[in-house]
């Protein structure tokens, strides 16, 4: 038996033994936070409502061919209107913690060129609020990969050095309005997967990639997710160092970043892919971590890209090195790793941004883990416990919120509500993922808490409504767009003390 988010927020989450993993509520510390996860475009939809301003994914998403199916996030779940009815439902799982985020185009339209829009402000006064009232702690993610298109059109975006007081604006902004109810900040949303994914690969917006990917046959420059992350770690930074000196006090809270990091395995049995395994963590975490924690980018990246790799100032430095309370891990899955620098790899592969190596799926043609609904997203839990331990070991045990880990299913042909909403699947997900987490914090890893992406059905990106991971189905055969407990969201239970979770 599986027993999931047990209400009212005493002990959320309870999974009873079924002869392979025992799980209790004690495993995990008492004030540990269970909760889901969102973000803004995902889910709002109030497209240009209230006075909210255009985004770069309004203007991305609109651009026939990028999305599956043309969808767009004009609606999404319709969230910005049914956001009291998504918390009683949030409610009803038991959890004690939100992660969601803020669309800075509802709060600046016209970023640091304009005004606060005040109805972007009320709608978020409006959710805190009542997740206060029903005791659940709010976790706020400032920038979720959506930003203001006039930010883009007037200087590039994430390419300028100029956003990093733009957004250090918006954070300001936050901290005043929504501070003193809000203790848990995570200034941006993966970092690494949008410089990676906006800038080189084309497949986030703004969609700017170098050959030989995507439909770049004229080329940016090679470098620009290297710039990218820059500017975003520093903007990171700036709003970090004004929370400190004027919030941070008076307020109680906490702040932090947020890393999407994947677990490597080497694909053969040799040292080449055993550095190259080295080479993929530190080319994807280290990357935005190490700055924040020891002011430089890792020596592994400086050994492969010299000058290319932007450098920090002593000012820089100062300011971003310590600049976080705590790491938000966003973990999903693993692959193997080959070696590209003395191997043959496929083009593309042997990038240098990439850390010269490949990263597969499978070995000799076997899978490796369970396959999901996304290409490369397998269930692989002991995986999560690999990366909190190597967090652990580089970050000198930091607290960790797992902000991000969830199950997808792929929409298929002829498919039924009902098979959608015995998401079987998804229990065992997370009842195994879970049992690996309980093993890390057993190891001393300082894990506070574990929030499952996500609510909703919603928009994933690129792939648009095809691919879900809600634990609540939304209806989109009839667009009504109704809120339906799967399995995975149901099966929960009364929890007495000492029974297993
Ligand atoms: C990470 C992102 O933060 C989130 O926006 C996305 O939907 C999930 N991963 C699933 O891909």
């Amino acid at each position: 038996l599986f027993f999931f988010f047990v209400g009212p927020c005493l002990a959320q989450i309870s999974i009873e033994d079924d002869g392979q993993q025992q799980i209790q509520r004690s495993d995990f510390p008492q004030n540990f936070f269970f909760g889901t996860s969102t973000s803004s475009y995902q889910i709002e939809g109030a497209y240009l409502e209230d006075g909210g301003g255009l985004s770069n994914w309004d203007v991305y998403s609109h651009i026939p061919g990028n999305i599956v199916n043309n969808e767009n996030g004009d609606v999404a779940d319709d969230h910005y209107h049914r956001y009291l009815e998504d918390i009683e439902i949030m409610h009803s799982l038991g959890v004690n913690a939100y992660r969601f985020s803020i669309s800075w185009a509802r709060v600046l339209p016209r970023g640091r060129f304009g005004n606060v829009n005040p109805k972007g402000i009320l709608f978020y006064n409006k959710i805190i609020d009542n997740l206060v009232l029903r005791g659940i702690e709010p976790f706020v993610t400032i920038y979720h990969h959506e930003l203001p298109q006039i930010l883009e059109d007037s200087y590039g975006g994430w390419l300028s050095h100029l956003i990093q007081e733009d957004f250090a604006h918006l954070a300001t902004i936050c901290f005043n309005e929504f501070g003193d109810r809000v203790k848990y900040w995570m200034t941006l949303n993966e970092p690494n997967h949008v410089a990676e994914f906006a800038y080189l690969t084309g497949q986030l917006a703004p969609g700017r990639c170098s050959p030989p990917f995507g439909n770049c046959s004229v080329g940016n420059s090679d470098i620009e997710p290297l710039v990218a992350m820059h500017n975003m770690l520093m903007a990171h930074a700036k709003a970090v160092d004004i929370y400190r000196k004027h919030f941070q006090k008076k307020q109680g809270g906490f702040i932090g970043i947020v890393a999407n990091i994947f677990m490597y395995e080497p694909l053969r049995d040799e040292e080449v892919d055993r550095q190259a395994v080295k080479r993929a963590l530190a080319f994807n975490a280290a990357w935005m971590l190490d700055p924040l924690v020891y002011g430089d980018y890792p020596a592994e990246m400086r050994d492969c890209l010299g000058s290319e790799l932007p450098w920090f100032s002593d000012r820089d430095t100062e300011l971003i090195k310590g600049s976080m309370d705590f790491i938000g891990l966003n973990h999903y899955s693993a692959l193997y790793v080959k070696d590209c620098i003395y191997s043959a790899c496929s083009v593309g592969d042997d990038h240098p941004i990439r850390g010269f190596l490949s990263k597969l799926p499978e070995r000799d043609g076997v899978p490796i883990g369970e396959p999901t609904g996304m290409k490369r997203f397998f269930v692989v839990p002991s995986a999560l416990e690999k990366v909190i331990d190597y967090l652990k070991h580089r970050y000198n045990n930091i607290p960790i919120f797992v902000t991000e880990n969830g199950y997808s299913s792929k929409q298929h042909e002829n498919e039924q509500v009902e098979d959608l909403l015995e998401d079987v699947n998804r229990v065992e997900y997370h009842k195994a993922y879970l049992a690996a987490l309980a093993s890390a914090i057993r190891d001393g890893a300082d894990v506070r808490g574990y929030f499952i992406w996500s609510l909703l059905d919603n928009f994933e990106w690129t792939l648009g409504y095809t691919v879900r991971f809600g634990l609540f189905h939304v209806d989109r055969f009839t667009n009504s767009l109704q809120r339906t407990p799967k399995l995975s969201a149901k099966q929960k239970s009364e929890i007495k003390e000492g029974s297993f979770i």
